[in-house]
């Protein structure tokens, strides 16, 4: 979600035939009470293809009631993901559900699918300063025995069994390791730490392989987006290293049910008036300022291509993708209604993009950005599911200094007033003013998603 490399990185058909059979086996054990073969001790195979296809959602209480509140009775009925960010959120902080609360209120909901957020990594958000978190570089025991372990026991409880349940695992870590490094155009030392330790591909490695022993849970690692690493050199290198963590720390690659893209991010999800193949008086518009060489302009065609690319990596063939659509929609009075002009690349490219960043490496509280399409199951090939991870009106980072305890930083690129660095080609943030801390909720922000909204609400 949030730093994308800006240098330029030069540069199924057939999916799971017998899934369809273990579904509707499935289907008729659950229609019929017979207790699910999801259960705890249950084995990796009893799991379904997609997690997502005849399930029905839990919808977080907490922010269907903000949603609610302030003007969004449209969507406060859509599932979004509960984020477990710190070891606190496991019990709940101040006053608010905890893992046991949430998924005992998806019991009572009748939901059958589960969906969280795994992101406490140490030395966590190398590249960035919002989501830096409460574990430092070396915390990898505490990270084992205080976050993963205890969720995996709750996770475990037997009657939690007939939920399926989706678990994200952790959100921009090993593309910072790819994209980020000391010595790195805008690279971190943070980041240099976090490769050279393992912390990351360790701790990843350790969670899927915890959660991955409970039949029932449906494990997704994070793949960041096209705008990050849709570029040859970086697309490669991280399915190479997402591999790596997937057989770190005893896991196999078989705890890994799929991947999601664009997470808290803002990439569309299709360019509708260009594609990369497109030329103006023939130049690629590859070479536009926009595109910068990418190999991909949105994330469903990039969401595909680098499922093939896991896939070669050592992936199961079966694995599935998400799409984060939760703030990508892009729609309101501005969006383009068809291409720009061919008098140049750029021209044609900026004034046909749907994508209307200043930069696509900007990620913080992105002015302009509207609701994208509303989660749904199986919405195109190779895709498990449209969903929404981060919960449309929460922030993703204060605009300007606050103190706190939640290991929460100031970065400036969510500060409307600054003007960028290396990751963002030197470019304005584009972020909206005012805004509180990460995952606090952010009202004017909502208000825009609403109006921006694409499709419209
Ligand atoms: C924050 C988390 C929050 C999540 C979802 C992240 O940027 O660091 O604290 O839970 O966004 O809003």
């Amino acid at each position: 979600m949030r730093t994308a490399p800006r240098y330029r990185a030069r540069g199924s058909g057939l999916r799971r035939g017998l899934a369809t059979l273990a579904t509707s086996v499935l289907a008729l054990g659950m229609m019929f009470g017979a207790s699910s073969p999801a259960t705890g001790a249950a084995s990796p195979k009893a799991r379904v293809d997609n997690p997502y296809v005849g399930a029905k959602p839990y919808v977080n209480p907490e922010w269907s009631a903000k949603a609610k509140a302030d003007g969004g009775s449209a969507v406060a009925n859509q599932p979004t993901f509960v984020w477990l960010d710190r070891i606190a959120a496991i019990e709940g902080v101040n006053g608010g559900m905890g893992l046991r609360d949430h998924l005992d209120a998806a019991l009572s909901q009748g939901a059958t699918l589960f969906q969280m957020v795994v992101y406490d990594l140490p030395g966590r958000d190398c590249s960035a300063l919002a989501s830096n978190g409460e574990l430092g570089p070396d915390d990898l025991p505490r990270y084992k025995s205080e976050f993963i372990d205890p969720i995996a026991a709750i996770l475990s409880d037997t009657k939690y069994a007939n939920l399926r349940i989706v678990a994200v695992i952790e959100i921009d870590s090993l593309p910072n390791l790819i994209t980020n490094t000391a010595g790195r155009p805008g690279g971190t030392q943070l980041c240099q730490t976090m490769k050279d330790n393992g912390g990351y591909v360790n701790g990843i490695g350790y969670a899927l392989a915890k959660l991955g022993a409970i039949g029932n849970v449906y494990n997704y690692i994070d793949a960041a987006h096209h705008g990050w690493i849709g570029w040859d050199d970086n697309f490669t290198a991280s399915a190479t290293l997402f591999a790596q963590a997937a057989r770190a720390s005893g896991s196999t690659v078989n705890n890994v049910h799929g991947f999601i893209t664009n997470t808290a991010n803002y990439s569309a999800l299709k360019e509708p008036y260009f594609t990369v193949n497109d030329t103006v008086n023939g130049t690629t518009v590859r070479q536009s300022k926009w595109v910068d060489w990418n190999r991909y302009v949105d994330e469903l065609s990039f969401a595909q291509a680098f499922r093939q690319q896991l896939i070669s990596a050592g992936f199961s063939s079966s694995i599935g993708m998400l799409i984060d659509t939760s703030r990508n929609g892009w729609g309101g009075s501005a969006r383009p209604t068809g291409p720009g002009p061919k008098t140049s690349v750029d021209a044609y490219v900026d004034g046909g993009r749907v994508d209307r960043r200043i930069h696509p490496g900007n990620w913080c509280n992105q002015s302009g950005a509207g609701l994208g399409e509303r989660p749904k199951a199986a919405p195109a090939t190779g895709i498990d599911a449209y969903v929404w991870a981060k919960p449309p009106g929460e922030s993703d980072g204060a605009s300007k200094e606050i103190p706190n305890d939640e290991g929460k930083g100031f970065d400036r690129m969510c500060d409307p007033t600054y003007g960028g660095n290396p990751l963002n080609g030197n470019n304005p943030s584009g972020a909206l003013g005012d805004a509180p801390l990460a995952g606090h909720w952010f009202s004017a922000q909502f208000k825009q998603l609403l109006q921006n909204a694409y499709p419209p609400l």
